[in-house]
């Protein structure tokens, strides 16, 4: 069904009253200008709040595509209002496989000087169905799996253009990752389930900036919290942190709920599904639905059925059953709204201005993987400080020169 666009507007402009930083990158690009006769493509999760992004970037005199970063993030409302507004928008809600791949081919038609990608898939089909770089200046990427798959190209020496990582941008991963997962991937489950935390063993897969966050937070709302991992430093800081540190095989014996976070695949998979506890709810947040094996999972499966909407409940042979949550895509944006207002004001503000470096001075970066520059992370995160609630002192000249004599080792 066709979304509605005044409901679309009504989202955007909720989100973009919020969105403090990004509203004073917008009014130095309408002046400035950066991207005027550039084509900008982006592949991201189309909600209210990349819907800011979009126009902020279409003030700075861009033509904006856009195509969705997942075939279940999409908000149809929000496309509506997009499209209405001369935002050129290729997505909806629940999309087939082909219409999300045929979307990702229209962004790399329309010939765009600037990439924005979340998980690179618009890169990756620009390194292989397009024999040279085109107009292409550059592309950012917005999340761990998509740096990965950057850093892989790059390593074989095939990355045809540079890429800017925002995910490792320090106002990106420290804040988004972890606090943007932890609120929104509950509520994705929430959106899903309507069920209580408090009490629950809860299992998350991963102990990096998202599966951090996301144990913090079931914890804050009365879940037993455990930790799998295969790192081990990660696993003695969640150890740190209070949480039990598991095997999956073990945990899996007595969770009522696990949450993957790895950006790896088959992290739960035949051998644990054949010992999971009855009932037990799966959701993953890590970009790809790969996580929590479907094919094991539909091959040990004797029924299945939607007991409600983005719930799929699985039975065994010996009767013990489990759900499925959103098709084990990524939980925070299929039945949740993603990250809250103010954390991709944060993500957001860096995509916009790592956009901007790559139209002017794309063509002169080497075609490696860039860190956002530190200037731009600093520039975020003082642009941050009020709209967040917090100020800080200012050094005075004595201590600046006490801090720069040991810097200097004098
Ligand atoms: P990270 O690298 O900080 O953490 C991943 C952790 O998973 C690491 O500590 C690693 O050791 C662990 N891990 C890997 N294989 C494992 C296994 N087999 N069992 C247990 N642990 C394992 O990455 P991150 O930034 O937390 O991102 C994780 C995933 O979430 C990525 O796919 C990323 O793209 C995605 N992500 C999603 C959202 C969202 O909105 N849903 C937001 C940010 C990141
Ligand atoms: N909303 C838009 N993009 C998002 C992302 N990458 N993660 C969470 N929420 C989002």
């Amino acid at each position: 069904m066709p979304g509605d666009p005044d409901l679309g507007e009504q989202k955007i402009r909720w989100a973009e009253s919020r969105m403090a930083v990004l509203a004073g990158v917008r009014e130095r690009f309408a002046r400035e200008r950066p991207f005027a006769g550039l084509t900008i493509s982006a592949v991201l999760h189309i909600e209210a709040k990349t819907a800011v992004l979009a126009r902020t970037l279409r003030a700075g005199g861009a033509r904006v595509l856009l195509a969705a970063g997942n075939p279940l993030s999409t908000d149809d409302d929000v496309v509506a209002a997009l499209n209405r507004g001369g935002i050129e928008t290729r997505a909806r809600k629940g999309e087939s496989t082909e219409e999300y791949r045929a979307a990702v081919v229209a962004m790399l038609d329309a010939d765009p000087e600037v990439i924005i990608d979340d998980g690179a898939d618009l890169v990756a089909l620009a390194h292989t169905a397009r024999p040279d770089r085109g107009k292409i200046r550059g592309s950012t990427e917005e999340t761990t799996t998509g740096v990965t798959r950057l850093r892989a190209l790059e390593r074989e020496g095939q990355l045809r253009f540079p890429a800017i990582d925002v995910n490792d941008a320090e106002m990106k991963h420290l804040f988004d990752n972890r606090f943007g997962c932890g609120q929104s991937v509950l509520d994705g489950l929430f959106g899903a389930t309507n069920l209580l935390i408090a009490g629950k063993v809860a299992v998350v897969a991963g102990y990096g900036w998202s599966g951090m966050g996301i144990a913090s937070r079931l914890r804050g709302l009365g879940a037993e919290v455990v930790v799998t991992e295969v790192d081990p430093v990660r696993a003695i800081e969640a150890r740190l942190e209070g949480f039990r540190v598991v095997p999956m095989l073990d945990a899996v014996r007595s969770a009522d709920l696990i949450v993957t976070a790895t950006g790896n695949r088959d992290i739960v998979r035949a051998e644990h599904f054949r010992v999971m506890k009855s009932g037990c709810l799966l959701a993953n947040a890590g970009h790809f639905d790969i996580e929590i094996s479907k094919p094991d999972l539909e091959g040990l499966a004797v029924a299945r059925r939607v007991v409600r909407p983005g719930v799929e409940e699985f039975t065994f042979a010996d009767g013990r059953t489990v759900c499925l949550l959103a098709e084990g895509r990524l939980i925070n944006l299929a039945t949740g709204q993603g990250h809250p207002v103010e954390i991709m004001d944060l993500s957001f503000s860096l995509q916009a201005l790592s956009a901007e470096l790559i139209a002017l001075h794309g063509r002169e970066l080497a075609p490696t993987v860039h860190a956002v520059p530190r200037a731009i992370d600093r520039a975020v995160a003082e642009a941050a400080l009020a709209p967040l609630g917090a100020a800080i002192d200012v050094a005075t000249p004595a201590q600046r020169k006490y801090a720069q004599s040991w810097k200097e080792g004098t």
